[in-house]
């Protein structure tokens, strides 16, 4: 039997979102791993080309580093080929130095344990309603009937969003990002970006003749008032982020994990019997999903990453799904470890833009397992799974499952 050959980058277009389908794909980052732990992508379409990196070393050093690689022309693929991030230095994820420090410091009050307590609340009420409804119905699409409720909820209450306006939210939202089609209309995800901008622009101004209030919209109004002086665009553009930031990333976790625990029959026993650290193995479940699958900054000066001599200017982009399997970091990167610690997986990035919603996401992931656990017997995939394309997110769109009610006896 002659030995499967594995694909190099100069057959691997990492700009067509189909690539990220391919099953060959964790061969081909092993692959740039050992040989091309900084490598260039060519050129694609008369897009500038790339520097690629695939280890979780590295990708830190990247991550890190925001005075050698700066995020304010945009943080993914898709913007930085195509000119640059039109909100750069005015929207959290694409700003870096001290005014990024600033604004994150203030909206991080809004993710602090006090704060999220009685969102956790409503988050587990809410998950519990939904899955309790999906067992009653004895069949449903996980990834259309419960997963996309939770983080849009979540997080239209942090931002005191009206309960009437959150279905056109979301229906822009998952447009603006992902796509259920391989040839996605370019367009449509435009003007759902665009729709999105104008419904805060809307809020902003009926928010500004209000007392500012201590959700998100009311920190971020308060600091157009205070020393700050936020300005009104970056008011909207950081409401765009948190909502998009928090919403598509989340749910693509949750539909990951119910699927993760349809394939370990083992690890679902375990978890129902109580006989696991769901704080821990959301972290591995976390890693194993990997929502985000990439995030691209740009070289502020000539340097040397790696050992690639990478000019200023130069578009870097830093490969999560590939840093999280790197089995210089974790051990049998490849199996799903329930009890991993420590896990520095990078799902949620590192350094200076580590997510922002990284507890809130967290709670929702805990109470996904928790109500599963309780009120769930036996999950079993009943249909075909469908992924989204996308360059930069990675999951399902679709998650046919049956849940068996779990018994009187919890059996
Ligand atoms: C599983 C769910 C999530 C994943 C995988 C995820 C992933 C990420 C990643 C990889 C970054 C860094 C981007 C970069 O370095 O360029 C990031 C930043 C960010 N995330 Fe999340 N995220 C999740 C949930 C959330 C939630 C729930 C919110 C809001 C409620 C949120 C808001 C943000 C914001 C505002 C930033 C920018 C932070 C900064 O630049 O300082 N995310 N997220």
């Amino acid at each position: 039997m002659s030995p499967t050959r594995v694909a190099t980058l100069s057959e691997v277009d990492l700009t067509d979102p189909a690539t990220h389908l391919r099953p060959d794909l964790a061969d081909f980052w092993a692959r740039q791993r050992a040989e091309r732990p900084v490598a260039w992508h060519p050129p694609v379409g008369g897009r500038p080309g790339f520097w690629v990196v695939s280890p979780h070393g590295l990708a830190t050093e990247v991550y890190r580093d925001s005075a050698r690689f700066t995020s304010e022309r945009g943080n993914v693929l898709a913007t930085l080929l195509h000119g640059g991030d039109s909100a750069g230095g005015r929207m959290l994820a694409v700003s870096d130095g001290t005014r990024h420090r600033q604004i994150r410091r203030e909206l991080l009050k809004s993710f602090s344990p006090a704060n999220l307590a009685s969102l956790r609340t409503r988050v587990r009420e809410a998950m519990r309603g939904l899955v309790a409804r999906a067992v009653g119905s004895g069949g449903c699409d996980f990834a259309v009937d419960v997963a996309p409720h939770i983080p849009l909820t979540a997080i239209c209450d942090l931002l005191d969003i009206p309960v009437a306006d959150r279905d056109e939210l979301f229906a822009n939202a998952s447009t603006a990002l992902a796509s259920q089609e391989q040839h996605a209309d370019e367009l449509e995800a435009t003007l759902a970006r665009n729709g999105l901008l104008f419904y805060f622009t809307k809020l902003r101004k009926r928010r500004a003749a209000a007392p500012a209030g201590d959700d998100l919209v009311g920190r971020l109004v308060g600091m157009t008032r205070g020393p700050l002086a936020l300005t009104d665009d970056e008011l909207v553009f950081n409401c765009y982020s948190l909502l998009l930031g928090g919403d598509e990333t989340t749910r693509l976790a949750l539909i990951g994990t119910v699927r993760a625990l349809a394939e370990h029959p083992d690890l679902w026993a375990r978890l129902r019997a109580g006989d696991l650290d769901r704080a821990v193995f959301v972290e591995e479940l976390l890693r194993w999903t990997t929502p985000a699958l990439h995030a691209g900054r740009v070289a502020v000066t000539d340097t040397v990453l790696g050992d690639a001599p990478v000019r200023a200017g130069d578009v870097v982009t830093v490969w999560n799904n590939s840093a999280n399997f790197d089995g210089t970091e974790f051990a049998d990167p490849h199996r799903l470890d329930p009890d991993r610690t420590p896990n520095r997986h990078l799902s949620f990035a590192y350094g200076p833009h580590f997510c922002l919603g990284a507890a809130l996401a967290r709670i929702e992931l805990v109470a996904l397992l928790d109500a599963l656990a309780d009120l769930v017997a036996e999950i079993t995939v009943t249909g075909e799974p469908k992924p989204i394309y996308s360059t930069f997110l990675s999951g399902l769109h679709s998650l046919p499952v049956r849940f068996t009610p779990a018994g009187e006896g919890g059996s």
